[in-house]
């Protein structure tokens, strides 16, 4: 104690680090809503890396699940928050047809998805677990993709997955109407440079049911017209 009143310092410094401290507990234990992301495959598989197909097979052509992810109002996010809470399939095995189908890996090498929803569980997931346990985290993105159907909205606008070219403001307010809540859309180029719609953001509350509107979108990286590629 003498010698901190005697470097007053230190004592500065003492109390900034708390300050940090606290602000890491409260990140890596809170967060202000989700973002449920579905993903166009064909704006997956079209780009200069390319793609693998499950070792089920080529998916269905729709939306499939990207991922759930808590974020902050500030656009920051939580991320890694408890890697000890290792996933465990067998606690999710219930779930595994509605996964397979709805939350396929399109990524190198085919794989049944397991490495996906497990990267995805230990990397976002584990940031709602006070909320969400692995079993409640992954029902809770099935049921959300089962009452969220995009590709339909779109096709009810006459926006087909055609390698035809659609503005962003048709696709926006499609989506729009559709949700009652504006959706962050986000483009990605094609391997021949094309700007194409590639995912669609959703809010919901922490209640992982609700949708609401977005505090925050995520970075778009659109063009004011889209390609929207075939799968
Ligand atoms: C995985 O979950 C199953 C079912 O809940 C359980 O029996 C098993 O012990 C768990 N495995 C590990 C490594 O925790």
């Amino acid at each position: 104690m003498g010698v901190l009143e005697r470097n007053p310092l230190t004592l500065q410094k003492l109390s900034l680090s708390a300050g940090l401290l606290f602000s890491i507990l409260i990140a890596a234990q809170g967060f202000d809503f989700f973002y449920f992301v579905q993903q166009w495959p064909g704006s997956f598989c079209d780009i200069s890396s390319s793609c693998c197909y499950p070792v089920t097979g080529k998916p269905a052509p729709d939306f499939s699940i990207h991922g759930f992810w808590p974020n902050n109002n500030d656009g920051t996010y939580p991320f890694n928050c408890d890697l000890a809470n290792a996933f465990n399939a067998s606690k999710i095995s219930d779930l595994n047809g509605g996964l397979t189908t709805h939350w396929p890996s399109l990524a190198c090498p085919s794989s049944n998805g397991e490495s996906f929803w497990q990267h995805e569980w230990l990397k976002h997931g584990t940031c709602s677990e006070s909320i969400l346990d692995e079993h409640a985290y992954f029902k809770a993105v099935l049921s959300l993709r089962g009452s969220i159907d995009i590709l339909g909205a779109l096709q009810k606008a006459r926006i087909q997955p055609n390698n035809g070219m659609y503005s962003f403001t048709s696709i926006n307010n499609a989506l729009t109407n559709y949700l009652a809540h504006t959706p962050g859309i986000e483009c990605n180029s094609a391997a021949n440079g094309q700007n194409q719609l590639y995912q669609i953001y959703v809010c919901v509350a922490t209640d992982a049911t609700t949708l609401i509107d977005c505090p925050i979108l995520p970075q778009s990286h659109c063009s004011s017209q889209l390609l929207f590629p075939s799968f």
